[in-house]
């Protein structure tokens, strides 16, 4: 007996007709025909049924709050960052938290269900970190949420940056951040990368900093990171997010870099949506992309997981919690687009951000944790093609949301049909 059985299901592995049988949380049955009945009964004949998205770099403190107090007119990273710091005293604690459960509900409804985020410690109220963390404990029933204690404006430019981070650690913030391309100096920059990746060391807690977010090739601080992880004993739990400067680096350097990374373990993760508008922005024609090397990063074994950054906030106007929007750009600018490319890529917003989050009972085997999602496509290349409807998010082995599947309605010279919009029209898709 079990809770739940999902029915006949295609697997990103690319294994078909597939029943999961769900019990206690947990999946207890994977076979080719489950024959006992259960509780509830999903039929997801031609669906694929994946583990959910995860995204493991957000920022929950800014989100939803495009507007406020005004528009980023120049739609640069620096203005950006000014308006934030323009916003940031108006902010109350009840305001970011009906914002941030907001945007969970929206996750949810996209089967996002692991999300890292950043929180802002530069104001030394910190009501950024009372609000993020209220939310993390809301939303515990349904979203893994994970913080960052990030020094938006400079762990050692901002005053009181030094303190309000420890204290931000003091309060429960379980990751140390930063952002070296930030402080005033490299120097400043090189010195903050150390004094972090000790106070993680001391701690015990993992790292995850914004590391060389510009165009300027001559932002070298992943070189250090890469250094003070092997230093600290940190290989495996740090992560460095953006790594943008490496786009415009000497690629001889790049040669040296990468294999610095790799030695470290370091996670690598990219925001192709925030990249992609944020970067290249001092550049006339040609421009660049900015996007950091992925395919070079994994072809180096490096575990790349893509982040979402930002949903309507001072950074970026778009977005909309789908982890396969985000997917989507990177296949694009990262020129992504064979079949064994998507598959990566597909990788790169589940089983890599799970790894990148250190999740335990993540995935599609025996034992995980019984968290689905069912999704209105054919297998993994339909589903980063068509960004499809979610029509069944599961946790913990009860439906949590549901979308019905866009079934178009169709009146041609008076003879109505409805197509399925995911699969109507579809070609035969290739096998890898
Ligand atoms: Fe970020």
């Amino acid at each position: 007996m079990f809770d739940l059985i999902i029915r006949n299901a295609n697997l990103p592995d690319g294994r078909q007709g597939v029943d999961l049988g769900l019990k206690g949380g947990k999946i207890t049955a994977i076979e080719r025909s489950i024959a006992a009945t259960a509780g509830d009964d999903i039929d997801a004949t031609g669906r694929l049924v994946s583990p959910p998205f995860c995204d493991p770099h957000f920022h929950m403190d800014a989100t939803l709050s495009l507007g406020m107090p005004r528009m980023n007119v120049s739609g640069t990273l620096l203005e950006g960052i000014a308006l934030w710091g323009e916003l940031r005293p108006l902010l109350t604690k009840e305001a970011l938290v009906e914002r941030a459960l907001r945007y969970c509900d929206l996750a949810v409804s996209q089967g996002l269900l692991y999300i890292r985020s950043h929180v802002d410690t530069s104001d030394p109220r910190l009501v950024t970190a009372e609000a993020l963390l209220e939310v993390k404990e809301k939303v515990a029933p349904y979203i893994d949420l994970q913080l960052v204690a990030f020094p938006q404006d400079g762990y050692y430019r901002a005053p009181d940056g030094v303190r309000s981070l420890e204290r931000a650690l003091d309060m429960g913030i379980g990751i140390v951040g930063g952002i070296p391309h930030f402080e005033r100096t490299m120097e400043d920059g090189t010195r903050s990368v150390e004094a972090l990746c000790r106070i993680a060391a001391d701690r015990g807690l993992p790292v995850d900093m914004h590391c060389d977010e510009t165009d300027d090739p001559m932002s070298r601080h992943i070189e250090t990171l890469a250094a003070q992880t092997v230093r600290f004993g940190l290989k495996g739990r740090v992560a460095g997010s953006h790594l943008t400067s490496m786009h415009s680096m000497d690629n001889y350097y790049v040669s040296k870099l990468i294999p610095l990374i790799a030695e470290a373990e370091i996670n690598v993760i990219p925001n192709p949506l925030i990249n992609i508008m944020l970067q290249g922005r001092h550049d006339t024609y040609p421009k660049r992309r900015g996007m950091t090397r992925v395919r070079e990063l994994m072809a180096a074994g490096l575990n790349v997981s893509f982040g979402h950054d930002c949903v309507m906030d001072p950074w970026y106007s778009m977005g909309s919690g789908d982890m396969l929007e985000v997917a989507h750009m990177a296949i694009h600018v990262a020129q992504m687009a064979g079949i064994e490319d998507k598959h990566k890529i597909f990788d790169a917003i589940t089983v890599n951000s799970a790894k990148t989050m250190g999740l335990d009972g993540y995935g599609l085997d025996i034992g995980c944790k019984a968290d689905l999602i069912v999704l209105q496509a054919a297998d993994v290349t339909e589903a980063l093609r068509l960004k499809p409807n979610r029509l069944f998010v599961i946790k913990a082995g009860k439906v949590i949301a549901r979308t019905a599947p866009r079934i178009g309605e169709l009146f041609l010279g008076g003879r109505p049909a409805s197509i399925d919009c995911a699969q109507d029209y579809l070609p035969q898709t290739p096998q890898r």
